[in-house]
């Protein structure tokens, strides 16, 4: 009997398309045993023919028009790296209404189009695996859906986007600026095409929204997900960070609360102590704690981003789609289409007055009298306890200061309401920076 030859069709061919076929056919050899069966990269579409790439493969691969690989009977495995909302969805669905396998990267089409996504699926005989749309090479999907598969999700707690925590570890180890760093994040291949995606937090937020999902089985709609980047984040927060023993980190919460009642999900820069699991997470690497009521808390780490990282996890879709081409397999081969607990969509979302934390507050003021007095007054009359309080004078002819705040536990919606009062006043010079003090379920 001839052995099968599954093959692939990768749309895109940026850094994680030439990654994942440099290591699917560098290790073809090893993968054809593993399978007993040859991954052929049949096809690359691209938008532009003549860019210089860093992998070379042969012109005749190529094409600009990455709908007639969805369209290809001959492809079995289409993998969507191009990144958008736009064509990459027209592609996905088009191929999963044809009963291919779509192996995904791309957590903003899942974050907005998951359910017609998983919809064009389960209809067209489809399948879809997006391992390396959250936490990069960490296979935190495939904890979720099959080694943790008897857990209530309680709690989940995720350093999710690796450019914004290589941006916040230089920052404190090196003091350099942030825009210095996402030049060579961007350089490292770690940050999205728009790097906006990354420091605004709207990356980590789409991320949120999938583990949501699979968690809890509720498509989070992105508008309302309480979301803050890292772009605000000063030196001067990092020193407060260093001096308190906490680290900043952009930490993702996807929390049931209210006895399970309600589920809260957010996206902020948060302060983490350093005895925390996540406190001590630099660099690209990310994160992701999970709270299960059977197993207790697991623990995930790993790289977040970048080429080979973000290739082990689409490679690692790419041979569980080619098993089930060849040994064949029921649907519930692949969990995501029978989504964990099938009420998801009745459980209510948080309201920021259902949320408490304690927060840290930084302002820049006039340094004059009344002005501490003034802010003293507006947080009371949001009912925002102040647990500390210092001054930093700002330049050298002490007009200016910097006040450094802490909280007692207060709500969401207070702090949120308290710092729309300070913006307002007249002795605060710009937008106060908010974030929350984490803490965590261990
Ligand atoms: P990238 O380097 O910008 O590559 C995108 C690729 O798609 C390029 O090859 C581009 O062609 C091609 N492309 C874009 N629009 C196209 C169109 N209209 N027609 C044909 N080809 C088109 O992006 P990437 O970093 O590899 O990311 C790809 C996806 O993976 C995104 O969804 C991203 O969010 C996700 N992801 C990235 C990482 C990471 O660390 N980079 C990690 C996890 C997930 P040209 O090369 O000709 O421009
Ligand atoms: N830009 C993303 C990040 C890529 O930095 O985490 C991985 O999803």
């Amino acid at each position: 009997m001839s052995e099968k030859t599954i093959k692939i069709g990768l749309c895109g061919f940026g850094i994680v398309g030439q990654g994942v076929y440099s290591h699917l056919t560098g290790k073809q050899a090893f993968l054809r045993e593993q399978l007993g069966a040859t991954l052929e990269v049949a096809r690359i579409a691209v938008r532009d023919l003549q860019k210089p790439r860093d992998v070379a493969v042969s012109s005749s691969l190529l094409t600009t028009d990455p709908m007639s690989i969805a369209e290809d009977s001959e492809i079995d495995i289409l993998c969507e790296l191009m990144g958008g909302t736009g064509l990459a969805l027209d592609v996905t669905l088009a191929a999963l209404r044809s009963g291919k396998v779509v192996v995904t990267a791309n957590k903003a089409l899942l974050c907005d189009h998951g359910a017609e996504v998983f919809t064009a699926a389960a209809e067209g005989g489809g399948h879809v695996l997006f391992e390396a749309s959250v936490a990069g090479g960490i296979p935190v999907i495939k904890a979720i859906n099959e080694g943790l598969i008897i857990n209530d999700f309680t709690s989940i707690y995720g350093i999710l986007n690796g450019t914004c925590n290589y941006i916040l570890t230089r920052m404190t180890n090196e003091g350099l600026s942030y825009e210095e760093i996402l030049k060579e994040a961007k350089e490292l291949g770690y940050a999205e095409a728009d790097e906006s995606l990354d420091v605004d937090g709207i990356d980590a937020t789409h991320k949120a929204v999938i583990l949501a999902y699979l968690a809890h089985g509720r498509w989070v709609p992105f508008k309302d997900v309480l979301v803050q980047g890292i772009t605000a984040v000063k030196q001067d927060d990092i020193a407060f960070a260093q001096e308190n023993e906490y680290a900043i980190k952009l930490i993702a919460v996807i929390d049931r609360i209210h006895s399970n009642e309600k589920l809260y999900v957010s996206v902020f820069p948060t302060l983490v102590s350093k005895g925390y699991s996540l406190g001590n997470v630099d660099g690209v690497f990310n994160a992701i704690s999970i709270h299960g009521d059977v197993v207790g808390q697991t623990v995930y780490v790993g790289p977040g981003a970048g080429r080979d990282a973000t290739a082990s996890a689409v490679i690692a879709d790419i041979v569980d789609a080619a098993k089930h081409l060849i040994y064949g397999g029921s649907e519930r081969r692949f969990p995501f289409l029978d989504p964990a607990p099938s009420n998801g969509e009745t459980i209510e979302l948080a309201e920021p007055s259902d949320i408490h934390s304690r927060y840290y507050v930084r302002l820049l003021v006039m340094d004059q009298p009344g002005v501490m007095a003034e802010i003293a007054s507006v947080l009371a009359s949001r009912e925002v306890s102040l647990a500390s309080i210092s001054q930093k004078e700002v330049g050298g002819n002490a007009t200016k200061a910097s006040l450094f705040i802490t909280t007692h536990k207060t709500s969401e919606q207070a702090i949120f309401d308290a710092m729309n009062d300070l913006e307002a006043l007249a002795s605060v010079e710009e937008k106060p920076f908010c974030m929350p003090i984490g803490a965590f379920k261990e």
